[in-house]
């Protein structure tokens, strides 16, 4: 009888015990630990996001910077597709922006003026004459609250960051949420929401840079890509738009046939040579505010593609032209020139002094929103 009494209980213990481990092929889930300290001591969280499928991204509540993707190839293998570092100090000391949300502007303001209902403002001059990423300490440069959000099939994380009024000469307490979710069709969702309460400017993006071969020895010369742009925003030798809207057609920046990256990069063209290689704004075609494709990314000998699909009404795409080999990246890996590459979606660049370019005024009642999807698969 006591036999049968324990051997029911050690059943019992087996069955609660297995219901209690999530299903790992089923169930998303999330987990959390220490990535490091801030030198003020303030303590820095790293969240890891996996969905049913077994894709898995991890992001630090230090300037909601994403620290690694990890999706399969066309076998099943799975590997990091983002650059970036293996410690904290990488990222307090790195000037790359790997990673991060980018804010409140992401890209530049010329000579960091502009003027809103009248009044003039200077925002941190931070590359060049020009104010760059939200200046000296943006927004990937703070620390955020992080919060989990996850529904039972897709984890989620919402990060928010309260910007105080004149922060880098930005008028406005500006409160921005940024919530990733990793969803079962493996797409990477951003999604932001902003208010403010004094008229101010908010353009905020994503900045991570890409490469989707699995190793971060290769650049990303080969990956061929798609953009749903018929014209892009010419700019000077500082990256400012001239403020013209250019046809893509018979340049090197016509992408909406799918080409390799690097057939063309290194033409003589004066925007390149300005870029250094690609570091341009594409207007994508109007989609009316709603979220549509406008970027296809293929890395042929993984498989690996990405297809972006955002609402916004510019795209970014940066080869990664300054890094040059002094950034050590995850496992020590020295990331040369053009190891990644980055598709950063935004209004356009130096929009406030453009009255002719989409606004990024934000006022008071008003709310900024943005949707931006990083998909993943293979072929
Ligand atoms: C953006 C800019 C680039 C460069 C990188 C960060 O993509 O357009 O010029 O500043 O960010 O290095």
């Amino acid at each position: 009888m006591k036999s049968l009494f324990l051997c029911l209980a050690a059943l019992l213990f087996i069955l609660s015990n297995e219901a209690c481990q999530p299903n790992r092929k089923e169930q998303s889930y999330m987990t959390t630990s220490v990535f490091g300290k801030l030198p003020d001591n303030r303590e820095v969280l790293q969240y890891t996001l996996t969905n049913r499928t077994g894709v898995s991204m991890q992001v630090i509540n230090y300037g909601a910077i994403i620290t690694s993707l990890r999706v399969p190839d066309r076998t099943g293998k799975i590997e990091d597709v983002v650059l970036g570092y293996d410690s904290l100090q990488g990222y307090v000391d790195g000037t790359t922006y790997f990673g991060a949300i980018v804010g409140r502007y992401g890209n530049r303001i010329g000579k960091g003026k502009f003027q809103l209902d009248g009044k003039q403002y200077q925002v941190t001059i931070n590359d060049g004459e020009n104010h760059l990423h939200g200046g000296k300490v943006g927004f990937n440069k703070v620390l955020w609250q992080a919060k989990v959000v996850s529904s039972s099939a897709e984890p989620a994380l919402e990060l928010q960051y309260i910007s105080k009024d004149g922060e880098e000469g930005y008028p406005g307490n500006v409160t921005l949420k940024v919530t990733y979710t990793l969803t079962d069709k493996n797409e990477l969702r951003i999604s932001y929401e902003g208010t403010t309460d004094q008229p101010t400017i908010l353009n905020p993006t994503q900045h991570s840079y890409f490469n989707l071969s699995g190793s971060f020895a290769n650049t990303i010369l080969d990956h061929v890509m798609t953009i749903e742009a018929d014209r892009f925003t010419p700019v000077d030798k500082g990256l400012i738009p001239t403020g013209q809207l250019a046809e893509v057609a018979n340049t090197p920046l016509d992408f909406r046939m799918p080409t390799a990256i690097g057939t063309r990069i290194n033409d003589p063209f004066e925007q390149l040579t300005f870029g250094k290689g690609y570091d341009h704004n594409w207007v994508l075609r109007e989609g009316g505010g709603q979220v549509r494709k406008a970027v296809e990314l293929y890395e042929p000998k993984s498989g690996r593609l990405m297809t972006v699909y955002t609402d916004q009404p510019g795209m970014q795409f940066y080869t990664g032209n300054f890094l040059d080999g002094t950034a050590h990246g995850k496992n020590g890996v020295a990331y040369q020139r053009r190891t990644g590459l980055c598709l950063e979606a935004q209004a356009f660049p130096d929009t406030p002094n453009k009255p002719q370019f989409p606004s990024v005024t934000l006022k008071p009642g008003q709310v900024y929103r943005q949707t931006t999807i990083y998909q993943f698969s293979t072929k």
